[in-house]
């Protein structure tokens, strides 16, 4: 028999356990896993196209390939005994049966924009299936709908619409590092989701493998499961492959502007009228703020606070300012701060991209990324001045703080709460987004401690019994599974995410994943009862 690839991994695992006795336990795991994996393979030299072990030369490069936030950089982090990059629905049947025959925990990654390193980190043994491979994207223009593979990003499924037509889009977020796996199945929203809802609304389709290595369809799994997976998260239900979207009409110009204020030109009055209008706008019309410091420009080099007033009008701009001018004349918008250009021209602009440099810029994975914690909120009545006071005040504690204001109504109120896992709908004025980010490791308890002495301030601002969630903006403060955490144990973090939809989803849970093999830090518990 040919010396294969296998041959050569276990015979350099049995080196390793003869050197380092105390590993054997887990060496064993990896070795078990191997052989199951490559003996329910048709062709077992196809392990070494698809498992890196911690030995392989590009273990180390794919393992950060996708790690967006440089906290879980750091070498004390946990690090998976195996990375699965499957070719084929095969090598996924066979990464679950082997994991759960081995005792391996599985995380899955696609784009690994997890805010804490959820897709790529753990306490126990375990592996990452990673999507890479899982990329592809078909689109269909008359049939206005799209199947994109989990792996490939929003830049991707962007490009390719784009490619294809100037007047389709899809309503989903702004980075188009994201992935489209971990982006649908948590909700995902952007720049025209008061017109068009979530992501996760105009999922149509879906194809997943679940834990008995079942691939299910939306027919095969049935209404309740394709419910939990829009907005539920998908990772503590199975793995899902493929999304079928439906393409959202889009004109061929739209309008964009940016207006920055410091307090000492106003912010403070512009965000309290902000406050009134930013849900009540014509759908078409999405006005963010976006709150930050300046340490330089303004007011004789004294740090001051910012807020940029930034908008995205599904329009020209000569329909936009008249409406403008009679609901937010404050801000004082004139047809130079407008610039008028396509769909996809404005996905470059919410990255920061030149609008007319080349579109394949969006194909690009490797951004920089530092280290960052957020927290998020929901806000259902206007923040009064003295709260603002306040949070200006904590704002200039730090240095590289930002506060991502987006406001709700539009398409967002007509849908139910019910309708998805994802539950901020009527009522929602607007959601935050807090943000921090730093560079060096030693800062990090300090930037983690202002976030949440911000979040405790904030309390009293913002929706209450629950303090509301997003689940797309992970934070493991709100509380963790420990174990196997029961149901109302998990209600301190779960209502917060999910609300009234936390105990169906639980029953999907139970009914999908008896067993809670796919368990992790804010796995949904099941509920049999
Ligand atoms: P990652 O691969 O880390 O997965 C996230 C979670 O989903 C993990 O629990 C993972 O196991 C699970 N998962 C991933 N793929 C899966 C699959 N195929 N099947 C089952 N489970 C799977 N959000 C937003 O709504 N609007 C926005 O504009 C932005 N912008 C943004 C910018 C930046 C820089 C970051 C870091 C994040 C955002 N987000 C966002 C948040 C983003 O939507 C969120 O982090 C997503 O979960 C990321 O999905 P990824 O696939 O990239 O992450």
């Amino acid at each position: 028999m040919a010396f294969t690839y296998i041959n050569l991994v276990l015979l350099s695992i049995s080196i390793f356990i003869s050197i380092f006795p105390e590993t054997s336990i887990s060496v064993d795991i990896e070795r078990g896993f191997l052989q199951c994996f490559s003996s329910g393979l048709e062709h077992s030299n196809s392990t070494a196209e698809v498992i890196l072990t911690q030995n392989s030369s590009s273990y180390t490069s794919l393992l950060q390939s996708s790690i967006r936030n440089l906290r879980f950089l750091n070498s004390s982090v946990p690090k998976p005994k195996l990375i699965v990059t499957p070719r084929h629905l095969g090598h996924i049947q066979r990464a679950i049966t082997c994991s759960r025959k081995h005792g391996l925990q599985v995380r899955v990654r696609s784009g690994g924009h997890d805010y804490e390193g959820l897709s790529y980190v753990s306490d126990v043994p375990f592996l990452i299936i990673d999507l890479i491979n899982f990329r592809s994207i078909s689109i269909d223009i008359n049939d206005e709908s799209a199947w994109v593979e989990a792996g490939a990003t929003l830049g991707e499924l962007y490009y390719a619409i784009a490619k294809k037509s100037n007047v389709y889009g899809f309503p989903a977020g702004s980075c188009p590092t994201v992935g489209v796996g971990g982006h649908l199945s948590g909700g995902g929203f952007g720049t025209i989701f008061r017109k068009y809802g979530l992501a996760a609304d105009n999922v149509i389709d879906a194809e997943m493998v679940d834990v008995n290595g079942n691939i299910l369809n939306r027919t095969l799994m049935g209404e309740d499961l394709f419910w939990a997976i829009r907005g539920g998260g998908g990772s503590s239900l199975g793995i899902i492959t493929a999304w079928k979207v439906k393409l959202v009409p889009i004109p061929p110009t739209l309008t964009i502007f940016n207006v920055p204020k410091t307090l000492e030109q106003g912010a403070s009055s512009l965000f309290q009228k902000w406050q009134t209008i930013a849900d009540k706008l014509p759908s078409e019309l999405f006005l963010h703020s976006v709150m930050g410091v300046d340490n330089s420009s303004y007011n004789s080099g004294r740090k001051t606070v910012v807020v940029s007033f930034t908008g995205l009008y599904l329009g020209k701009a000569e329909k936009l300012l008249p409406w403008m001018q009679n609901n937010f004349p404050e801000l004082g918008l004139h047809l130079n701060n407008c610039t008028e250009m396509s769909w996809i021209q404005s996905v470059l602009y919410f990255t920061d991209y030149p609008i007319n440099g080349p579109l394949e810029i969006l194909l690009h994975r490797n951004q920089t990324f530092r280290s960052f914690k957020a927290k998020s909120d929901y806000v259902t009545d206007p923040i009064p001045v003295a709260g603002l006071e306040g949070l200006w005040n904590m704002l200039l504690e730090e240095n590289s703080p930002i506060l991502i204001l987006t406001p709700y109504g539009g398409r967002m109120s007509e849908i139910s709460g019910s309708e998805t896992p994802f539950p901020h709908r009527n009522g929602s004025i607007y959601g935050i987004q807090y943000l921090v980010y730093w560079d060096s490791n030693e800062e990090t308890p300090k930037h983690i401690d202002w976030m949440r002495r911000l979040y405790a301030y904030m309390a009293p601002y913002v929706s209450k019994c629950p303090r509301a969630a997003y689940l797309n903006y992970r934070d493991l403060d709100l509380g963790v599974n420990r174990g196997n955490t029961s149901y109302e144990e998990a209600k301190s973090w779960g209502l917060k995410y999910f609300k009234f939809n936390f105990e169906r989803l639980a029953r999907v849970k139970a009914e999908v994943d008896p067993s809670n093999f796919f368990w992790h830090e804010q796995s949904i518990p099941p509920l049999f009862n």
